[in-house]
């Protein structure tokens, strides 16, 4: 099938792209590169020998998106990652937030409708599980954000689910993602985040560089085995294939399905370090600091609904995702010097 990848330029977009070309569908990606750089995709052209081509514009503008279905022909599906994502921004900004993410989809939709395009697989998130405290979450677990970021993941949620009752046609996979860290094995794509990141695997490679001279750990009171957060990270290779059996589920079910894709599996800031430490053969200079406001405890997903419709589980471990990570970041110290 020939899939669109709107902000298919960026991290997840870029892997996700290698992982459709691998199993012989065809993409082409359209991106503003806010938060990306077009070598990424020279570079899934270099790792597959397949073309990956960008359409450089903007989601939110109906000319940008029509060109692409006039210029690429019949498109089967879209994979829907443009948005912005940085939470804390988003508390600033909340509405470019809400403008950028809720804008991309309604014009994706419209554009998608008048070419003849039904499937579409959209990039949610854990964040919309809110403040839950019963693990592991099940995608029929009560929702609810913290950030202005979450709630546009929710309202988009809501907004495609609505549109797919209305419509018979559409067929809509709601992907809710935990923590996707890792990179490709070649360490050609990864994570490339502006400034200083947020988020803590990226957090963790510039200080295994020396960019950064220690990581702050937030937190070491949580009710957890070590007293630190504990998150379900999953490797980006693996987050990629679960979007090939997305798409390839959509393809045949109409109406809307809420997916989590992660590992099912916790593990603690602390796991995270020592496990980075060991598969690399580095020190991580740490220090305990205050939790960060609005950090969970534990957050962790059910994945028996991704087994059960899409026949895809993740396979990559802890120790794959850590040398990843850092083969990527060694390789790539300026990331793609954008
Ligand atoms: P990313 O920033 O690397 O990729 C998003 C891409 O979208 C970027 O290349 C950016 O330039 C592009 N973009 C943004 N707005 C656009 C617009 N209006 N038109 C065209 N392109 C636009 O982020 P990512 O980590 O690859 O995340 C992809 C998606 O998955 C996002 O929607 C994000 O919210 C969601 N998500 C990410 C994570 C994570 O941990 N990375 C977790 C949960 C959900
Ligand atoms: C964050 C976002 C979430 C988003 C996800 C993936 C917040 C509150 N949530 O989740 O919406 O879907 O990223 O992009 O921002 N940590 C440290 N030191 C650091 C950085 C993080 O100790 O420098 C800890 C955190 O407290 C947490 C864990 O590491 O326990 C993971 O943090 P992070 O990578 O930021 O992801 P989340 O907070 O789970």
């Amino acid at each position: 099938m020939k899939v669109l990848l709107t902000g298919g330029a960026g991290f997840i977009g870029s892997h996700t792209a290698v992982a459709l070309l691998e199993a012989g569908h065809e993409i082409v990606a359209l991106d503003n590169l806010y938060n990306s750089s077009p070598e990424a995709l020279k570079r899934v052209e270099e790792i597959t020998g397949k073309k990956a081509p960008l359409v450089v514009g903007d989601c939110t503008d109906e000319k940008d998106l029509r060109k692409v279905f006039e210029q690429y022909g019949h498109i089967d599906a879209v994979v829907h990652f443009a948005g912005l994502k940085a939470v804390g921004e988003s508390v600033q900004k909340p509405l470019d937030y809400y403008q950028n993410n809720l804008d991309s989809t309604f014009t994706l939709l419209r554009v998608m409708r008048m070419y003849g395009c039904h499937a579409l697989v959209f990039s949610s998130s854990a964040t919309v599980y809110g403040t839950n405290q019963e693990m592991p979450l099940r995608e029929d677990f009560p929702t609810g954000c913290t950030s202005p970021y979450g709630w546009t993941k929710w309202m988009n949620e809501q907004v495609l689910t609505d549109c797919a009752h209305a419509d018979e046609k559409l067929k809509v996979v709601l992907l809710r993602y935990f923590n996707p860290i890792g990179a490709h094995e070649s360490g050609r794509i990864g994570e490339d985040p502006a400034g200083i990141p947020n988020n803590l695997m990226p957090f963790i490679c510039q200080v295994a560089s020396g960019k950064l001279d220690h990581l702050n750990v937030f937190g070491s009171d949580y009710p957890t085995p070590d007293g630190t957060g504990v998150r379900d990270y999953i490797h980006v290779c693996d987050l990629a294939e679960g979007h090939v059996a997305a798409l390839e589920y959509a393809m045949g079910h109409a109406g809307v399905e809420i997916i989590n894709l992660g590992t099912g599996e916790g593990y603690s800031v602390l796991d995270i370090v020592h496990t980075f430490e060991r598969v690399n053969g580095l020190k991580l200079p740490y220090q305990i600091t205050a939790r960060r406001p609005g950090d969970v405890a534990i957050c962790y997903s059910d994945v028996t609904k991704a087994e059960r419709l899409l026949h895809w589980h993740a396979k990559r471990n802890l120790e794959a995702m850590c040398r990843d990570s850092w083969n990527w970041q060694k390789h790539n110290p300026q990331g793609y010097g954008k």
